[in-house]
């Protein structure tokens, strides 16, 4: 049987992102640019040059991936894209581009959930399926959301719990902001932190405890705020070793807050799912921080889940994931077609 293939288009934040996969779970063609360059004098992601430059960028990257993989837009099977949830002016791009495309070639167009396809992308790495198979327990950290879903089915979410105030992402950027620390913030509190002392500061633990799964991390970041002013006006300035020691604490705390939640939604999942496989899979871009990696595979081994996650290159955002979203839909579905969806910069 030839295999199908499905061109996906991301450009919900500040990634222009483009890829090809195929029904064999084969990544045929992956381009992307990232725009943190032109954001971070900003100290974050700013909407309206977003836009743009993904309108600048697009276009050729999506030449780029049909000729390295030498295919044609009649080879493939669907067009997928982004619509949501996002901001708005970059969603509108890759939708209206891809939309464009499917009309054009006589294509269908496929509207795919970016937190789906966030965690759908496991499936996309695990050859036979044996360790991704529905249904699982999903732990997706990125730099919008914080949520613990039950994955049913590839179109068949439940969620347990999401966060009441910050995104997991969010916190980390704002504590590195507040550290004088670049942005994204995420990987640079990673890295300070491997320098620092994490008993050094006590800080709260929010939601510990409390019922059901959601999240809070505001106070947290409030706490680093607080000891990182007591710093300040000992010092007369913020140190290195504060600001290592800081980030040391405050990645600590959050493996801790995440362990809480997510040990208690294991043991939910478990009563509700007795013969199923024990599957507990992150996803979303600080997924691919290693001391929280470590930490939740240490959680795992308790409960007997196995963990997985995909590669780091999968799991900030990109092209490949919307593509192989956009796969799985239409596997399930081949007469799919959804060139009438909006844009949805709210898409639960
Ligand atoms: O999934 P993603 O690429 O984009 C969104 O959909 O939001 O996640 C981006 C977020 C940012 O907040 C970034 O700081 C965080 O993921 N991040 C990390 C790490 N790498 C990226 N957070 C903690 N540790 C990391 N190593
Ligand atoms: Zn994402």
């Amino acid at each position: 049987i030839t295999p199908k293939y499905v061109l996906g288009i991301e450009t919900s934040c500040d990634e222009t992102a483009v890829a090809i996969v195929s029904s064999d779970k084969e990544i045929i063609a992956h381009k992307i640019l990232s725009q943190i360059e032109e954001h971070a004098v900003y100290g974050g992601v700013v909407p309206e040059i977003a836009a743009r430059s993904h309108i600048t960028h697009l276009d050729s990257l999506v030449e780029n991936c049909l000729s390295s993989a030498d295919l044609a837009l009649q080879d493939m099977n669907a067009i997928a894209a982004t619509t949501g949830p996002g901001l708005i002016g970059g969603l509108m791009v890759g939708m209206m581009t891809a939309k464009a495309m499917a009309q054009s070639s006589g294509l269908p167009f496929i509207a795919v959930n970016h937190l789906a396809a966030h965690a759908l992308t496991p499936r996309l790495t695990d050859p036979d399926g044996s360790k991704t198979a529905f249904p699982y327990l999903m732990l997706l950290m990125s730099g919008g959301h914080c949520q613990i879903l039950e994955v049913l089915d590839v179109d068949d979410f439940k969620r347990l719990g999401t966060t009441l105030d910050d995104a997991t992402g969010e916190a980390f950027d704002k504590t590195a902001k507040l550290l004088g620390l670049g942005y994204p913030g995420g990987p640079q509190v990673e890295q300070a932190a491997l320098k620092g002392d994490k008993t050094r500061f006590p800080l709260p633990q929010p939601m510990k405890g409390k019922a059901g799964f959601d999240f809070s991390f505001s106070g947290l970041k409030t706490a680093v705020r607080r000891e990182a002013e007591k710093c300040v006006a000992e010092h007369g300035y913020l140190r290195e070793i504060e600001i290592n020691d800081l980030c040391a604490c405050f990645q600590d705390t959050m493996a801790k807050c995440l362990m809480d939640r997510l040990g208690r939604a294991m043991k939910d999942y478990t009563s509700r799912h007795s013969k199923g496989g024990r599957r507990l899979i992150i996803a979303g871009g600080v997924a691919a921080n290693t001391y929280l990696r470590n930490a939740l595979e240490s959680l795992a081994c308790e409960h007997n889940f196995t963990l997985s996650a995909p590669p780091l290159a999968l799991c900030t955002d990109n092209g490949a994931m919307i593509a192989w979203a956009g796969m799985e839909r239409f596997l399930k579905t081949p007469e799919i077609n959804e060139i009438n969806q909006p844009a949805r910069p709210r898409w639960p």
